[in-house]
């Protein structure tokens, strides 16, 4: 019988929470380790898979450098916790998206700290994500079979870049105002269809409500929900092949 079995035999041979009663369990019921550990565990052998992630050994040449993907989905969870926090009083239209961003900074308790995690965590997840993909260069772990791996790296650092751009143009300020004009008329320079991506990306010919509901939209639901897909493809891959081999 291997260690697998036993405790399989031994967990069997232990009556189950519907046998057992009294208060350890409910306090169990409301706990939410005791919950994990207690009947959700007995249903779906948590504990075990818990056990078998957290003590897989990390490789002797992974170090320091190794941690920049890490922060850089450690940041991008602070932008999403605080950007939900925003959300609660931020209003997209013309006439109230200056105002609201200004009464969370003033009038909101902890507004400003809110605001400024959400800045500072945005400029610094895309210094992390160019580190990131810097060491994976020099490492050379973009070569099959991580080709893949890098391909969706590319996609993310691409999501993560339109973040940026469609979130400056949300408070509706000078600078924000003018910066989107100015970066929307870049594709403007493609040749036949840059006109046409212009006036696409704006939703007009100029920036207006049309292009902060846009980029409102853009920002909040549609990166969104296509960062979380690729994430999840990023990190099945890096699962399934292991960290790549040292220099
Ligand atoms: C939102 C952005 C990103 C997040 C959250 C992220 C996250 C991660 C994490 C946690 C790892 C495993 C640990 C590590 O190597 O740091 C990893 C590995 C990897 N990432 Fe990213 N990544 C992002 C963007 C990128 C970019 C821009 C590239 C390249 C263009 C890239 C290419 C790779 C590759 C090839 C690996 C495998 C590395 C290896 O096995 O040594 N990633 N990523």
């Amino acid at each position: 019988m291997n260690e697998h079995e036993k405790g399989k035999a031994l967990k069997e041979q232990q009556p189950s929470f519907e046998q057992r009663s009294g208060l350890r369990e409910l306090f169990e019921l409301f706990s939410l380790t005791g919950f994990v550990y207690g009947p959700l565990d007995e249903r779906l052998n948590i504990k075990e898979a818990l056990e078998k992630n957290l003590k897989k050994a990390v490789p002797h040449h992974v170090n320091w450098l190794f941690c920049f993907g890490g922060l850089s989905l450690f940041l991008f969870t602070v932008q999403a916790v605080t950007g939900i926090m925003l959300l609660m009083y931020y209003r997209p239209t013309i006439a109230e998206a200056y105002k609201s961003v200004v009464y969370v900074t003033n009038n909101v308790p902890f507004g400003w700290l809110v605001r400024g995690l959400h800045h500072w965590a945005a400029n610094l997840m895309i210094v992390m994500v160019f580190l990131h993909m810097a060491r994976v260069f020099f490492y050379g772990a973009y070569k099959p079979p991580r080709d893949f791996n890098w391909v969706t790296g590319v996609i993310l650092l691409m999501l993560t870049l339109g973040f940026g751009f469609t979130g400056y143009l949300l408070p509706w300020n000078q600078i924000s105002y003018w910066a989107t004009t100015v970066g929307t008329e870049a594709p403007g320079a493609v040749p036949v269809v840059g006109g046409l991506l212009t006036t696409l990306i704006r939703g007009g010919a100029e920036v207006s409500q049309t292009t902060l509901t846009r980029f409102f939209a853009v920002h909040v639901v549609i990166l969104p929900l296509v960062i979380s897909f690729f994430l999840m493809g990023h990190f099945f891959m890096i699962r399934k092949q292991g960290i790549s081999g040292p220099l």
